[in-house]
């Protein structure tokens, strides 16, 4: 396998708690256009999460494995900055829905206004999942619903665990 080191890389932010299927299609898009690209793992003390940041990027890790132009670190701090330290210029977030413009914009501003050299690209999921988010997964799993079509067989895998150990987990 040839080396990536040196090639343009783009971020891929987010907190993933779980990473589902819609974001593994932005990914997968994504990866058409940027030769590596960066999952980078919200690391928020002030957010409650299921999955800790070492699981969520354990998960991340396993389901990319085996294309090692993918790649997965954790973060905390400004995006900003994290994109500076890795030399990223591009950063790429999914847009669902109108409803997600608003939020996206304003990040996407924000950013724009704290390093004008790096840039937001919006790509599309596939329609099927524009529908998706983690909280949803995590309350229909909680409920007793399948999520076999919604998430990486790891995720499932790991919600089964989760919820075994403790059955609270997943309500909130
Ligand atoms: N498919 C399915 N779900 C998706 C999705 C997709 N393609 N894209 C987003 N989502 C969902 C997520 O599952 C999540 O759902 P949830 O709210 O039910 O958990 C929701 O949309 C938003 O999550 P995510 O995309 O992970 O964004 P976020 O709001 O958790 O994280 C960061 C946003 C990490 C990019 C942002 O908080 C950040 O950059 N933080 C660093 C601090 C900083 O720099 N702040 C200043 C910047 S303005």
């Amino acid at each position: 396998m040839a080396s990536t080191e040196g090639e343009e890389r783009a971020v891929y932010p987010g907190s993933f708690d779980p990473i589902t299927n819609g974001h593994m299609d932005i990914i997968r898009r994504g990866a058409k256009l940027f030769p590596r690209i960066l999952v980078a793992v919200l690391e928020n003390p002030k957010k409650a999460t299921l999955l800790s940041t070492e699981e969520r990027v354990a998960i991340i890790r396993d389901i990319f494995k085996d294309q090692p132009h993918i790649e997965v670190e954790a973060f905390h701090g400004l995006l900003t900055d994290f994109t500076r330290v890795r030399g990223a210029r591009a950063v790429i977030r999914g847009l669902r829905a109108i409803s997600d413009f608003e939020y996206e914009l304003q990040m996407a501003l924000m950013n724009q206004q704290l390093n004008p050299d790096l840039e937001t690209l919006f790509m599309m999921p596939s329609a099927r999942y524009t529908f998706l988010s983690s909280s949803l997964v995590k309350e229909v799993f909680a409920l007793g619903g399948s999520v076999h079509e919604l998430v990486p067989p790891i995720v499932e895998q790991k919600l089964r665990e989760k919820f075994a150990s403790n059955p609270e987990s997943l309500s909130s």
